[in-house]
């Protein structure tokens, strides 16, 4: 920085950086994506100072048109970005100072420490927002798509082994119950994120008489109430990013979910399952074979999940030693935060727009679902329901399975005299246990696959998120 740049930070240094440390300690390379909310925060800080005196009307008033018309050059693509200002705060300031000499007046009583904590709150405020209706939109394309499959029964897997019969409805809403929670915990941590710590000055705030409830209500810093959120401790408030931490976890937990749906959407796609067919448009071709078509939206998605683990343990890493308050390590909380916010967003996006464009295969579906030995654990109930205990019972069964393995003959087509050489608690009525639907239309208890209760999950969710 030149010794008289218009936001040189003291008389104290001869020279700037050499350029080496320069290109070292920049961060406007990633934090000018943080611009619209520093402008934001400083229109506020401009107007709180012009109530408490700082600043004359015509001052607040040029800085504030200044400070708009920085704004839209740099909406418009004209704004220069100067890399030997550092960082996004000091582009903006110098700039501002450049054309308006009041400029020199707006850091009154505010440091970059409390500033960029203000900015990051701005901005990761606003994008939880937006995850949230993209996660709704997920929520409500899985909904779409158990309706409008609402007949297409599937097996259930544990181990990756079939074990029970589930409609595909039932198994695409246990996701959407996972990304309610996702929303929650995100929305839980927004009003953490929520509180405003601008006047917390460098560390220790300020001697002025600033009026910090006025910023933080410009700045809609308030709770359900309307009543203003200030951080409560300035060292607290210039150091932490716990915040920031709170966000990361709450999407790395997301990018699980989302990786294990990709899971699902992978295994349905291979020819081995064949459930689904993508549209081609979310998947690409092998360069060698011309047969092969990848599902790499699903791919990625579940790939992506490691650099969205990868950036919480970064910013947990990089907190655990810093000793109060601000240290200069913390400009490198932007990168993680901004990683994980982009690449949640985009898989979030991604996967709502290739299940969009997704298709089940129906026959496929039904061939699984009807392998009778699903309904084996409905055999032991039967058993249970004559009033035999249910260790005996699942004992009988599987002596059951057993022989219709040497017999060769799938469950259901034992006659009953077979299933009576195993045990006489058997009657006519045993062998109507394998038809699949009265099978479904028994599973009614609240969170079961049943086809009552998965219908009224579907409405209860179609109308939750309508
Ligand atoms: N670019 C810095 C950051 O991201 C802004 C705060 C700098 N403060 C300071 N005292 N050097 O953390």
């Amino acid at each position: 920085m030149k010794k008289n740049s218009p936001v040189s930070r003291s008389g104290r240094f001869a020279r700037g950086p050499g350029t080496d440390v320069a290109q070292f300690t920049e961060s406007i390379s990633f934090d000018h994506r943080l611009w619209a909310h520093d402008i934001t925060g400083s229109l506020a800080h401009a107007a709180m100072l012009r109530k408490i005196g700082v600043l004359a009307k015509t001052e607040a008033a040029t800085i504030s048109k200044g400070l708009k018309a920085i704004a839209r050059e740099i909406e418009t693509g004209k704004f220069k970005w100067k890399h030997e200002l550092e960082d996004v705060h000091m582009n903006i300031e110098a700039a501002l100072t450049r054309r308006v000499p009041a400029g020199a007046k707006l850091h009154t009583a505010r440091s970059r420490n409390d500033q960029v904590a203000l900015d990051l709150r701005l901005w990761l405020r606003d994008e939880i927002v937006i995850l949230l209706g993209e996660i709704a939109s997920l929520q409500r394309v899985l909904v779409s798509l158990g309706e409008k499959y609402s007949a297409v029964i599937i097996p259930g897997y544990t181990h990756l082994q079939r074990a029970q019969p589930v409609y595909f409805a039932h198994h695409l809403l246990a996701y959407v119950e996972m990304l309610e929670r996702d929303c929650e915990r995100l929305w839980d941590g927004w009003s953490r994120v929520n509180v405003c710590p601008l006047g917390s000055g460098a560390i220790a705030g300020s001697t002025l008489k600033l009026d910090r409830v006025l910023v933080a209500k410009l700045l809609g810093f308030v709770d359900a109430q309307g009543r203003p959120q200030l951080t409560q401790n300035s060292m607290d408030a210039v150091s932490d990013r716990d915040f920031a931490v709170e966000f990361c976890a709450a999407g790395a937990l997301l990018a699980m979910h989302l990786s294990r749906l990709a899971e699902d959407v992978i295994l349905w796609a291979s020819a081995e399952f064949n459930f689904i067919k993508i549209a081609d448009a979310y998947t690409t071709g092998s360069s060698l074979m011309p047969q092969k078509k990848n599902p790499d939206v699903a791919e990625l998605t579940r790939g992506k999940t490691g650099r969205v683990y990868g950036n919480l343990m970064s910013l947990l890493t990089l907190l655990k030693g810093l000793p109060m308050t601000y240290n200069r390590d913390l400009q490198e909380d932007k990168e993680r935060l901004f990683d994980t916010a982009d690449t949640v967003r985009a898989c979030v996006r991604l996967m709502s727009a290739m299940l969009l464009h997704t298709e089940v295969n129906k026959p496929a579906c039904l061939a699984a679902a009807s392998d009778p030995a699903l309904l084996a654990t409905d055999l032991a109930d039967y058993l249970v329901q004559k009033g035999m205990s249910f260790r005996k019972a699942h004992h009988v069964v599987g002596a059951v399975v057993a022989l219709a393995e040497r017999a060769g003959k799938p469950l259901n087509a034992l006659s009953l005299a077979e299933l009576r050489s195993v045990d006489q608690t058997f009657g006519r009525d045993a062998l109507a246990t394998f038809d699949l639907k009265r099978a479904m239309a028994r599973r009614n208890l609240t969170g079961a696959p049943g086809t009552k209760e998965v219908a009224k999950q579907l409405a209860r969710w179609r109308e939750q998120l309508s």
